[in-house]
C-alpha cells in the first residue's frame, strides 16, 4: 500500500526521503513523489513507476530543503501515472499533501471546491485534502488542518506541509493507516512503517486513530483531531537497520526463509521455563488463568499467510485443549454474523497489526464482549492497542511481501499458545505437554536441516517452472501447510496454485490432473499419513508428477514420488513449521528462475490497510 515519509531538520531532506521510500518499496506501489521547502517555496517531483525513476528525475533536476515529504503510491482513485502520483497541491501551489487510504465522501467535497473556484487536475480523492486545507487557511494551516479533518469521512493517514509555515509537518491518521514519527537529535522523521525510520533513529512515537501530530526540527506536538493534548513518550524499538538489509542474499526473501531457525528460537526465548512449562501469564495482559479456564469457545481469524498459521493453530488447540475451534477470514468474519460472545476467546492473528480486515473483525470480536488475543509481530501496532493481550511474534522486520519468516513465528506462537492454554485447562498430562514443549525447543535445528535441501529443491524448482498449474496436497495439520505453500507459489512466480485437503481430491480437483500438472504432496508421519499415501497414489495413477515432502527412510513415498525432499521427522503436530520451509525454497527458486520480482510481486502489497 501507499508509503509515507517526512523529515524536517539540518540536513538536506531529499536523499533522506529517497533513501527512506526505497525502504518502503517493499509495500508494493505504482508511483513515487517527494515535495520540499526551500528558500524558492515549495518544490516537488512525481513520476510514474518505480522510485528509481524518480531518482533520475531528481538527477537532472535536483532538489533541496531541510523539510520534505515523500510518497510511494499505490492506485486507489484514478491510474497510475504521473498527474495521480503524490504529492497533491493546492491552487496556488504553497500546500503539499500525502496520503494512504480513502477518502470516501471526496466526491461531494470535490464538487463544492470545484464550484468554489478550485481546480483540480488529478482523478485521485487525495486532491481534494490540498483544496479543502487551502479553503480553510486563514493564516494558521494548522487550524486549517484541523478543520479539514472534521470533513473528511473514510480511513487515512496523511502528511501536510506549507511554504507558508516551513517550520513543521502535520500528519494526520485515522483508521488504518500507519505513522510512526521518529525522534532523532534535531531533526525528526516520520513514516508509515518503521523499516523507513532504523538508518536513522530508533526511538518512535505510534500515532494512534483520531490522533495530529505537528513535528518541528525540536520536537513533536501529538493532539487528537478537536486539539486536545495528548502525552506519549518514545518507544525504543528492539529491531535494527542490519535486519533490514539483504545481507548478501539475492533476494529479502532468501534471506527471510533463512532467518527462520532464529526467529523460532527468539520467539520461544523466555516462554518454555526450565521444566518445559509453558508459561505466557505476563505478557498476555488481562487474559488471565481464571480467564482462560472459563472459556467455551475459540475463534481464530486472519487473512491470507496469517490465516494458514490460524489453522495449524485450529489444529492444535482442538487436539491439546479439546474446546471448539472455529476458523474464519477476517474478510468473511467481519460480514458473516460471527457468533462470538463474552465466553470466547478470539485470537487475532497479523504480522503487521494493520490489516483492515483483521483490525474491522478484531474489533466486531470485542464489541460482541469476546476476550481478543492478538497475535502480532509490530509492536504498538493497531491490533496491539485493540486486544486484551498481545503474543507478540518475534520475526524481526520482513521486507519481501511473501511472509515467511513471520509465518513460522505465528505458527511458533499457536503452539505456545496451544501449550499454555492446555496446561492452564488441565486437558493433557504434564508429562505430554513438556514432551511437546522440549520437542518444540529443538525445532529450530531441525527447520536448519531442511534448509541445507536449498540445491536440490532448486533443481526440482527448475523442472516445475514450465509448469502452468501445480497442486499443493496435505491433509489434518498440514492441509494449511499445503494452503501456504500454494500460496507463495502463486504470489511470487505467477503460477496457478491450489491447496488442497487430499481427501477432497476426488470431489473435483483430481479432474485437472495430467502429466503437465505437477502435484506436490506433504507426507510426513503422524494417523493421516497412509490416507494421503492413497491421495497421491490417485495422482500418480493420473500421471501427474508427484513431489513430496516427506521422511527420506519413508520406502512407501520412495516408490510413488518422482522427487523427495526430504524433512526431518518431529512431532506431528509440530510437523508444519519444518514442512513448510521446502515449500517456501520451490517457491523462491521457481519465481527466480522465471525472473520473476520476487520481493515485490506485481499487483500486491505487504501491509493491506484498504478493505
Ligand atoms: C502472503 C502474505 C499475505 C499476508 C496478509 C495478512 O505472503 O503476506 O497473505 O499474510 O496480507 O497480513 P498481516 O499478517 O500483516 O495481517
Amino acid at each position: 500500500m501507499c508509503g509515507i515519509v517526512g523529515y524536517i531538520g539540518q540536513r538536506d531532506s531529499v536523499p533522506i526521503i529517497l533513501d527512506s521510500l526505497a525502504r518502503l518499496e517493499y509495500r508494493g506501489y505504482d508511483s513515487a513523489g517527494i515535495a520540499v521547502i526551500n528558500e524558492q517555496g515549495l518544490r516537488g517531483s512525481k513520476s510514474v513507476g518505480k522510485l528509481a525513476r524518480l531518482v533520475s528525475l531528481l538527477h537532472d533536476d535536483p532538489l533541496h530543503g531541510s523539510i520534505g515529504l515523500g510518497h510511494t503510491r499505490w492506485a486507489t482513485h484514478g491510474r497510475p501515472n504521473d498527474v495521480n502520483a503524490h504529492p497533491h497541491l493546492d491552487c496556488s501551489g504553497s500546500i503539499a499533501v500525502v496520503h494512504n487510504g480513502i477518502i470516501e465522501n471526496y466526491a461531494e467535497l470535490r464538487e463544492r471546491l470545484k464550484a468554489q473556484g478550485h481546480r483540480f487536475v488529478s482523478e485521485t480523492d487525495t486532491e481534494v485534502i490540498s483544496h479543502l486545507i487551502e479553503s480553510h487557511d486563514k493564516g494558521d494551516v494548522v487550524e486549517a488542518v484541523r478543520r479539514t479533518l472534521a470533513e473528511l469521512r473514510g480511513a487515512f493517514g496523511l502528511g501536510v506541509i506549507s511554504s507558508k509555515d516551513p517550520s513543521r509537518l502535520i500528519f494526520a491518521r485515522n483508521g488504518a493507516s500507519p505513522l510512526i514519527v521518529g525522534v532523532g537529535e534535531n531533526e525528526m522523521f516520520v513514516a508509515s512503517d518503521i523499516p523507513a525510520l532504523l538508518q536513522y533513529t530508533r526511538e518512535t512515537v505510534v500515532i494512534q486513530e483520531g490522533e495530529m501530530v505537528v513535528v518541528g526540527s525540536d520536537g513533536y506536538k501529538l493532539t487528537s483531531f478537536e486539539g486536545a493534548p495528548i502525552e506519549r513518550k518514545a518507544l525504543r524499538i528492539t529491531w535494527n537497520a542490519a535486519q533490514a538489509e539483504k545481507s548478501g542474499y539475492k533476494h529479502f526473501m532468501l534471506k527471510e526463509i533463512f532467518e527462520q531457525p532464529s526467529v523460532v528460537k527468539e520467539t520461544l526465548a523466555g516462554r518454555i521455563d526450565e521444566d518445559y512449562d509453558v508459561r505466557l501469564e505476563p505478557e498476555l495482559g488481562s487474559i488471565d488463568d481464571e480467564l482462560l479456564r472459563s472459556i467455551s469457545k475459540i475463534c481464530i481469524t486472519g487473512c491470507g499467510t496469517a490465516y494458514h498459521a490460524g489453522m495449524v493453530g485450529m489444529y492444535l488447540l482442538r487436539s491439546l485443549v479439546g474446546l471448539p475451534v472455529e476458523m474464519e477470514l477476517a474478510s468473511e468474519f467481519r460480514y458473516g454474523d460471527p457468533v462470538v460472545d463474552p465466553a470466547t476467546l478470539v485470537l487475532a492473528i497479523s504480522q503487521s497489526g494493520e490489516t483492515a480486515d483483521t483490525i474491522e473483525a478484531a474489533k466486531i470480536a470485542k464489541g460482541r464482549g469476546a476476550t481478543l488475543l492478538g497475535v502480532c509481530n509490530v509492536v504498538g501496532s493497531h491490533l496491539t492497542r485493540l486486544d486484551d493481550g498481545t503474543l507478540y511474534t518475534r520475526g524481526g522486520p520482513e521486507i519481501g511481501v511473501a511472509a515467511t519468516k513471520t509465518y513460522t513465528a505465528q505458527v511458533t506462537a499457536m503452539i505456545l499458545a496451544a501449550l499454555h492454554l492446555a496446561r492452564v485447562r488441565g486437558t493433557v498430562p504434564p508429562q505430554r505437554l513438556r514432551e511437546i514443549a522440549r520437542a518444540t525447543s529443538l525445532l529450530p535445528a531441525a527447520v536448519d536441516v531442511v534448509l541445507n535441501e536449498s540445491d536440490r529443491i532448486k533443481r526440482i524448482a527448475r523442472t516445475m517452472s514450465e509448469a502452468q498449474s501445480v497442486l499443493f496436497l496435505g491433509r489434518y495439520i498440514n492441509y494449511p501447510t499445503a494452503l501456504e505453500g500454494a500460496l507463495k507459489l502463486k504470489e511470487i512466480s505467477y503460477i496457478h496454485a491450489e491447496g488442497y485437503a487430499a481427501g477432497e481430491m476426488k470431489h473435483g480437483p483430481i479432474a485437472l490432473l495430467d502429466r503437465r500438472t505437477p502435484v506436490v504432496a506433504v507426507v510426513t508421519s503422524g494417523h493421516v499419513r497412509e490416507k494421503i499415501l492413497s491421495n497421491v497414489a490417485e495422482a500418480k495413477a493420473r500421471e501427474a508428477p508427484i513431489i513430496c515432502v516427506a521422511h527420506a527412510d519413508d520406502a512407501d513415498v520412495a516408490d510413488i514420488a518422482d522427487e523427495i525432499i526430504p524433512v526431518p521427522r518431529v512431532d506431528p503436530l509440530l510437523a508444519p513449521i519444518v514442512n513448510v520451509a521446502p515449500l517456501q525454497l520451490l517457491a523462491y527458486h521457481i519465481a527466480d528462475f522465471k525472473g520473476c520480482d520476487v520481493d515485490q510481486p506485481r499487483n500486491l502489497a505487504k501491509t493491506v490497510t484498504v478493505e
